[in-house]
């Protein structure tokens, strides 16, 4: 039976990522029946809304869900589309892996680490109200439920992948009570994983240390606010944006994307890297039982980096988004 999945192409260079990754999952063979709709700026401005109910539904009854970039207008205009999305659905997990390509450009060799965000509360709980003129509270929300079930899906995902340390990445010596909650519960979730190795690290020295050394992490797990910025440092650490895939895991509702955003600057040219999405679609495969196919994309890409004829200019080449789906199309096993 074809799987069904939801694609949401979003804004900007969405919809040309959007179609490169499904192009190379159909070149897979894999059976699919694929459920087009909108969200973002596009949907506002097509349906009058920039999560509609009808993309809601299709995500929740998909078996997993394939979503390009939304954009988001800054200081005012409508709430992310990202963020009621994983509240709304309760995609608590954000599985954000940065691992480095061989022929890829970057200053570091042979990072291979994850970041688990907490993706419903902390400062995006999205509960910020005007106090009186000129003052404004925005409040960051920390549960003891929320917390446990990120650090277990932390263990439970190094334990499966064979990997041997979860950092609890942290601020809890200023904010004892909502980071203090965060890091006791992850301490007590860790003795329940006697085979992994459990630590802790504050936010700022963490982005010292990754930077200076970032071979020296492993599954890194921290609140959503932390997670959401240490993941685009950790992206840049193996090449950029354009090579960082995502998932959004909820109980039996999947949402994959690329960390990156809808990149207006390069926006409708054909300039887009497409390989985070790609690799966020190999996720998806990866989810849904499909290791054989989820391993021949990924060799695929990797078999283009390794050659270094055609990068995109993100990677300092000259290559468009079609010529590169071309390539790894032409490198699919
Ligand atoms: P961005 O990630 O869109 O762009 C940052 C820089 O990286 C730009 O120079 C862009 O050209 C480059 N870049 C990003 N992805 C690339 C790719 N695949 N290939 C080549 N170059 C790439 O971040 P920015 O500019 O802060 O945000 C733009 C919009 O995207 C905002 O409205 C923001 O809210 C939204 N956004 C959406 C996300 C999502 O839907 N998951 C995540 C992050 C931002």
């Amino acid at each position: 039976m074809a799987y069904r999945i939801a694609l949401i192409p979003g804004d900007g260079i969405g919809p040309e990522v959007a179609a490169a990754a499904r192009r190379i999952v159909e070149a897979t063979g894999l059976a699919v029946e694929w459920h087009t709709v909108q969200a973002g700026q596009s949907a506002l401005d097509t349906l009058g809304s920039p999560l509609p109910e009808e993309t809601l539904a299709a995500v929740r009854n998909a078996d997993a869900t394939l979503k390009g970039p939304t954009a988001t207008p800054s200081g005012t205009g409508f709430r992310s589309v990202n963020v009621e999305l994983r509240q709304r659905l309760q995609l608590y997990a954000n599985y954000r892996p940065a691992r480095s390509m061989p022929g890829v450009p970057s200053r570091y060799e042979n990072v291979d680490l994850i970041v688990v965000r907490e993706n419903t509360e902390g400062l995006y709980s999205g509960l910020e109200h005007e106090v009186v003129p000129g003052v404004v509270e925005s409040l960051r929300v920390v549960t003891e439920s929320a917390s446990e079930r990120i650090a277990r899906f932390a263990f439970e995902t190094a334990r499966q992948q064979g990997r041997r340390r979860v950092t609890c990445v942290h601020k809890a010596n200023i904010l004892k009570l909502s980071d203090g909650l965060f890091l006791r519960t992850c301490r007590r979730v860790a003795e329940s994983f006697p085979d992994i190795q459990f630590d802790d690290s504050i936010i700022d020295a963490t982005a010292m240390k990754l930077v200076i050394n970032p071979q020296a992490f492993d599954v890194m797990v921290m609140e959503n606010l932390f997670g959401d910025i240490v993941s685009d440092l950790t992206a840049g650490l193996v090449g950029g944006l354009g090579l960082a895939p995502s998932a959004n895991i909820g109980h039996g509702v999947a949402v994959f994307e690329a960390v990156h955003g809808s990149a207006p600057d390069i926006a409708g040219k054909g300039l887009a890297n497409p390989t985070a999405l790609i690799l966020s679609a190999v996720l998806m495969l990866r989810y849904l039982g499909e290791k054989e196919m989820a391993d021949r994309v990924e060799t695929a890409i990797r078999s283009v980096f390794t050659r270094g004829k055609v990068l995109t200019s993100d990677l300092g080449g000259r290559a468009t988004t079609s010529q590169f789906v071309a390539s790894v199309l032409e490198n699919l096993p």
